[in-house]
C-alpha cells in the first residue's frame, strides 16, 4: 500500500441531506456553509455537495500545495465548467498547453514598464469621473457608488487594455453584466445549467449576445483604424503560433476579449466599492489616509509616482480585500490522488479555496470582522504566511491582472479622496451577495460631500495666492 492510499480517509466535514449533501445549504449561503465547516471541522473539512464531494482547505500550507507546490496535480474544477459556458475556452478557464500559450501571449501587457504607462489612462479616467461628480454634493441624495465605479472600471479597462470604447454599448454592458453574474453564480449551486426557456434564461441568452456583440465593436473599430500600439489587443491580434506561425481565430480572439472585460472590469470595480463603504463606515481611517493623501500631494492630482509614497492608501485597499475579496471563492479538481492535511484526497475531487473565509479566521486574523489597516503594515505582513491572504489567487494562475488592479485601484481612491468624502446612506445594511464576484446585493447608497484639501503650502512656482488644488480637468491632464 503506497503513502497516499494508507492515509486516514475522509476528514469530518456538516453532514446535510443523504443525497444532496450540502446543496440546498450551499444554494441559500455558500459563505456561511463554508465558514461554518471551517470553524467547527478545522483546517481540512469534507463537503457533499450533490453528487460532487471535496474538501474545504483553510490551512495556509495546503493552500500553497494546491496552488503552487503541486498545482500540477489540479485543474480548475467542474464549477467552471459554468463559466465556460458562457465565456468559452480562454486563458481563465482553459489548462495545460493551451492555457500556458494563452499566458505567454498576454503577459507582456501586464510588465512593469506596461502598467507605468497605462496608469496614465488610469489616473485621467479617476480625474474626469470625480469632475463628473462635482454637482452630486450639492444635491444631498444618494448615488448608487457600486454602478459609478463600474462605469469607471469599464472605462479603464476598454482604454488601457483594449485601446478604444464600447461605442453604442457602453450604456447598456453593465446591466448586461449583472444579469449573468446573477443566472451563473446561481447556477454554481444547482444541479444543471439553468437552461429552461424562463424569462430569466431568455435575459442570460439576450445579456450574452450583447456583450457578444460589444466586444466585435471593440475589435473591428481597431481592424478599422489599424494603428501600432503595443496594447494586450495588439498582442492578443498579432500573435503568432511558433509552430504553424498561424494567429489566433476571431472566435479565440472574442473569447479572450470577453474574458479581460468581464475579469477586469467587475472585480476592480467591486474592490473599489467595498473600500468606499469601510472608508464611510471608519471615519478614522479616512481622516488619516486624507491626512496622508494632503501631506504628500500637497494638492496635485496623484500620477503613478506618488503611489510609493503613499503607504497607508494601500495598507486600507489591502484590507478592503481581505474583508470583501471579490474573488470570494474558487475551486479545482484533483488529477490524481493526493494527500491533504493528513487526508487522502481521491482522484476527481474537489478542492475548495475560499478567501472569504480564510481572510477571515480567528486563527490569522485577530478580530478578524475588524476592518483594521495596520495590519498590513511592513512588520505584520511579514510575521503571516504568504497564503493567508490570496484576493488574487496564487501559484501560476495567480491573477494575471493583480498589479494592474492595485494601481488602479490606488489611483482613483486617491483621486477621489481629494475632492470627496462618501457616507453610508443613513439605513444601509451591507449586504454581500456571493455570485461569480461578491457584489453587494443592494448597490452602494452613498451621499457624497464636498472635500477642500489642506496644502501644506504653495507648491515652488505657484503664484502667492493662486491654489495649488486645481479642479479643472483639462489643466490636472497636463505632465
Ligand atoms: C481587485 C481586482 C481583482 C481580483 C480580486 C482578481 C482575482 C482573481 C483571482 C482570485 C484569480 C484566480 C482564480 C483561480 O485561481 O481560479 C484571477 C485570475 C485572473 N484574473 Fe483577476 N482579479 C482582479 C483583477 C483583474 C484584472 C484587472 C484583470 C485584467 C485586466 C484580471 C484578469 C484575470 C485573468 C485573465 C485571470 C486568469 C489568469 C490565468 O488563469 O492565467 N483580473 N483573478
Amino acid at each position: 500500500m503506497n503513502a497516499i492510499a494508507s492515509m486516514r480517509r475522509v476528514p469530518p466535514g456538516p453532514r446535510g441531506l443523504p443525497i444532496l449533501g450540502v446543496l440546498p445549504a450551499m444554494r441559500r449561503d455558500p459563505i456561511g456553509v463554508f465558514m461554518n465547516a471551517a470553524l467547527r471541522f478545522g483546517s481540512v473539512a469534507y463537503l457533499k455537495i450533490g453528487p460532487r464531494r471535496g474538501y474545504l482547505v483553510t490551512n495556509p500550507d495546503d493552500i500553497r500545495h494546491v496552488l503552487q507546490d503541486n498545482a500540477r496535480n489540479y485543474h480548475k474544477s467542474p464549477l467552471y465548467e459554468k463559466l465556460r459556458m458562457f465565456l468559452g475556452n480562454g486563458l481563465l478557464t482553459s489548462e495545460d498547453d493551451f492555457w500556458l500559450r494563452q499566458r505567454r501571449i498576454a503577459q507582456p501587457a501586464f510588465h512593469r514598464q506596461r502598467l507605468a504607462a497605462v496608469a496614465g489612462v488610469m489616473a485621467s479616467a479617476a480625474r474626469e469621473a470625480a469632475a463628473r461628480w462635482e454637482t452630486f454634493p450639492s444635491t444631498g441624495q444618494s448615488i448608487d457608488v457600486d454602478h459609478e465605479m463600474m462605469r469607471l472600471t469599464r472605462t479603464v479597462v476598454v482604454r488601457a487594455l483594449l485601446g478604444g470604447d464600447l461605442g453604442p454599448f457602453a450604456s447598456t454592458i453593465d446591466e448586461a453584466w449583472t444579469v449573468i453574474n446573477q443566472h451563473v453564480g446561481e447556477s454554481f449551486w444547482s444541479l444543471g445549467f439553468d437552461t429552461l426557456p424562463t424569462a430569466k434564461y431568455r435575459r442570460f441568452q439576450a445579456a450574452r449576445a450583447l456583450l457578444g456583440r460589444a466586444v466585435d465593436h471593440v475589435i473591428a473599430e481597431r481592424r478599422r483604424h489599424a494603428t501600432e500600439t503595443d496594447d494586450l489587443l495588439s498582442m492578443l491580434m498579432s500573435a503568432r503560433d511558433e509552430e504553424t506561425g498561424e494567429g489566433m481565430t476571431d472566435a479565440q480572439l472574442r473569447v479572450e476579449v470577453l474574458t479581460f472585460l468581464l475579469a477586469g472590469q467587475e472585480t476592480t470595480s467591486l474592490a473599489l466599492t467595498w473600500t468606499w463603504y469601510l472608508l464611510g463606515r471608519h471615519p478614522h481611517v479616512r481622516q488619516r489616509l486624507e491626512s496622508e493623501s494632503d501631506d504628500v500631494l500637497n494638492g496635485h492630482a496623484p500620477e503613478y509616482p506618488d503611489l510609493a509614497r503613499l503607504p497607508y492608501l494601500r495598507m486600507v485597499i489591502d484590507e478592503s480585500l481581505r474583508l470583501y475579496p471579490p474573488a470570494w471563492g474558487f475551486s479545482r479538481q484533483a488529477l490524481a490522488d493526493d494527500e491533504l492535511g493528513g487526508f487522502r484526497l481521491p482522484r476527481g475531487w474537489l478542492v475548495f479555496i475560499v478567501p472569504h473565509v480564510l481572510h477571515r479566521l480567528p486563527q490569522l486574523w485577530p478580530d478578524p470582522d475588524r476592518f483594521d489597516p495596520e495590519r498590513f503594515s511592513p512588520d505584520q505582513t511579514a510575521s503571516r504566511s504568504k497564503f493567508a491572504y490570496i484576493p488574487f489567487g496564487a501559484g501560476p494562475r495567480q491573477c494575471i491582472g493583480n498589479q494592474f488592479a492595485l494601481i488602479e485601484a490606488q489611483l482613483i481612491v486617491a483621486t477621489f479622496v481629494q475632492r470627496y468624502r462618501l457616507h453610508v446612506a443613513s439605513g444601509y445594511q451591507a449586504d454581500p451577495w456571493p455570485l461569480i464576484t461578491l457584489r453587494p446585493r443592494l448597490g452602494m447608497p452613498m451621499i457624497v460631500e464636498r472635500r477642500e484639501a489642506r496644502l501644506k503650502q504653495p507648491d515652488r512656482g505657484t503664484e502667492p495666492g493662486a491654489s495649488a488644488f486645481r479642479t479643472d480637468v483639462h489643466s490636472q491632464s497636463e505632465p
